[in-house]
């Protein structure tokens, strides 16, 4: 069934109860920290997930999405939630994982609409997730507070879908806004909002290039850190302490280098917050430009699309740093730019990209608002 186009009510026949609306975002530093138990540093973007809701009296649920080319709608019975391997399984995953804490979930109509691009790297899923969850929350009137709605949404991805990501995502859906940057200690899931630079701005710059988190990289990876700390004899790379540093050289690779990227990068997250804090942003920009060649050279999760970005972004005056941002394997960069600047280096960035034939990439955040 095609729903393009169409408002709630001339999808389901009658009037929208509830909304739940959450943004995607873009992590500053701290990539591939979270499921290493470490410290993450993301920020909202102005792109969204909105979630239309009403309650149903059969125990059907009924979701129509804008999001998928056309607009489609699905639909499955409360209480019997089972992977089908489509984007219905988040909005499985989410009443599952309700169930699962005691809630007796209803049948309930609901229209979904996202300006967060699927495929950038900007946790389209967290922000659809944590809309739903909102929604959920505010139509049965649950007493739930934003930390258990990211681990509610952690737990729809994670455990339903079966993708093995960390929190990141789903906290900064649930706790993040356009004026802070969230630092977040994945281990407890305490956070801290920081004010973000007056003087400074971000730019986010698409590649085009797709990434897949449930593919087998970002799990290749995960398990890769996970015999790292085994060989270290710690609990998490968190737990690497001086001692425990010293021998991540006698590691056999790549085991040495995906440990050094995480244990680095958790120590370049600790100075970022400080470099913000001391409004800092040349130094800022060190630790985003250090963080990509890790990303890049020890964590190769980097793409020669990314590089090029990354690299064209730092060759332009008045970028303080640039990195890839999120899990990597195509996705987004993001640049610290001097403030009112960042319309003119994207345009640079995106021209210099598509001098090379078939790609194209697409500014997300840094455009000015017309
Ligand atoms: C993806 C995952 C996050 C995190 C990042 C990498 O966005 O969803 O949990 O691991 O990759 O930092």
């Amino acid at each position: 069934m095609t729903v393009k186009g169409q408002c709630f009510e001339a999808v389901f026949g009658r009037p929208v109860k509830v909304l739940g609306e959450a943004p995607g975002r873009v992590n500053l530093i701290g990539e591939h920290t979270d499921y290493n138990g470490g410290y993450v540093l993301p920020t909202a973007i102005p792109q969204k997930t909105r979630v239309e809701m009403a309650p149903r009296d059969d125990g059907l649920i009924q979701i129509a999405t804008m999001s998928v080319r056309g607009g489609t709608q699905l639909s499955y019975r409360a209480g019997e939630e089972s992977r089908r391997g489509l984007w219905l399984d988040y909005v499985q995953g989410v009443t599952a994982a309700l169930r699962d804490r005691g809630v007796a979930v209803p049948g309930f109509d609901a229209r979904i609409e996202s300006t967060v691009p699927l495929g950038s790297g900007l946790s389209s899923s967290a922000s659809l997730l944590v809309a739903l969850a909102r929604a959920l929350r505010a139509m049965l009137d649950l007493v739930i507070d934003d930390v258990e709605i990211a681990r509610i949404a952690h737990a729809a991805e994670h455990d339903f879908v079966g993708a093995p990501v960390g929190t990141m995502d789903q906290m900064a859906a649930s706790l993040a806004d356009e004026n802070t940057a969230l630092f977040i200690d994945t281990r407890t899931l305490a956070f801290e909002r920081i004010p973000l630079p007056a003087e400074a701005e971000l730019l986010v710059v698409n590649s085009g290039v797709t990434h897949q988190h449930a593919s087998g990289d970002y799990k290749t990876r995960r398990a890769e850190c996970e015999r790292a700390a085994a060989a270290l004899g710690v609990p998490q790379l968190r737990d690497v302490d001086e001692a425990a540093a010293q021998r991540i050289a006698s590691l056999p690779a790549p085991l040495d280098r995906r440990a050094r990227h995480v244990v680095t990068e958790n120590a370049r997250v600790l100075a970022a917050v400080a470099a913000l804090r001391a409004g800092d942003l040349v130094r800022l920009g060190e630790l985003f430009d250090a963080s990509h060649r890790s990303m890049r050279d020890d964590f190769e999760v980097s793409v020669p699309e990314i590089d090029d970005l990354v690299e064209s972004a730092r060759a332009q005056p008045d970028v303080f740093g640039a990195r890839l941002t999120g899990g990597g394997f195509g996705g987004s960069i993001v640049a610290l730019v001097k403030r009112g600047c960042a319309a003119r280096v994207g345009r640079a960035v995106v021209e210099a990209y598509a001098r090379v034939p078939n790609r194209r990439a697409t500014v997300l955040v840094g455009e000015p608002v017309s």
